[in-house]
């Protein structure tokens, strides 16, 4: 299921207005919506408009719960390429949601915490209900999340060490490959799979060869965003750059 747009903006409009829908009819019911949530360029311009469907269409996200993907480790909350830090710039800081619902790994635990850790982040999704809807980029080494090429079917949140491409694909960011983190957190493929329904973005021509191979090549552990294809309900949101490779 591939949707093609003009714009990333046309795109991410699409999204919003879906995920809207969802939060309002959830709100009117008194229910909670659970978000799994992604950062880094792609969701940027979808942030923006469900901030401004907030401040100018009254959308509430007080009863919503969110999950990010994953975090790098390690990282301090406070450092400006942290996820964290990216969520609250992008969005969290411009939205009524509580900041007891937001869950973000923590990228500062000491190493004999992690399992347990990523245990217990397992858990709080569950108990939340599951993920009612999961936004996702994809990196150009194949990631969801920061499952790189190796990450199987059935992996759970878990410390995972970063591919070469996704550390070079950094080095901007940090001012520098050397500064790059060498591991993140991240939900697993088999904790995105979970996810009832998902959205993985994609713009330009830099990502339209590996969503060729997510979206029509063989399914396996080389290209982790590949596994959707088995999803029972996940639409691919591209613009045209992003497309061009596709059949
Ligand atoms: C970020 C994440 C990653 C990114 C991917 C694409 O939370 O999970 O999988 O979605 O690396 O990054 P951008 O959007 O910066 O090209």
């Amino acid at each position: 299921n591939t949707q093609i747009f003009d714009t990333p903006e046309e795109g991410a409009r699409y999204v919003a207005a879906k995920i809207a829908a969802f939060i309002n009819k959830r709100n009117s019911e008194g229910l909670p919506t659970v978000l799994g949530l992604a950062t880094g360029n792609t969701p940027i311009p979808l942030y923006m408009e469900l901030v401004r469907l907030h401040k100018e269409e009254g959308l509430s996200f007080k009863k919503v719960i969110s999950f990010n993907l994953d975090e790098y480790y390690p990282i301090s909350p406070d450092d400006v390429n942290s996820y964290h830090y990216f969520m609250f710039k992008h969005l969290f800081s411009h939205i009524d949601i509580d900041r007891a619902n937001v869950h973000i790994p923590v990228g500062t635990l000491a190493e004999h915490m992690i399992n347990e850790y990523c245990e217990g982040y397992e858990r709080m999704i569950r108990e939340a209900g599951g993920i009612d809807i999961q936004i996702l980029g994809i990196g150009r080494a194949g990631h969801i999340g920061f499952n790189e090429p190796g990450s199987q079917l059935n992996d759970i949140t878990r410390l995972v060490t970063l591919n070469p491409l996704t550390i070079s694909d950094a080095a901007g960011d940090f001012g520098g490959a050397e500064f790059v983190p060498r591991k993140a957190l991240t939900m697993g493929v088999r904790t995105i799979m979970e996810a009832r329904k998902v959205f993985l973005l994609g713009w330009g021509e830099k990502k339209t060869e590996i969503l060729a191979k997510a979206i029509e090549g063989q399914v396996g552990i080389e290209v982790p965003a590949s596994f959707l294809q088995k999803h029972k309900d996940t639409e691919f949101i591209l613009d045209k750059g992003a497309a061009s490779k596709l059949a």
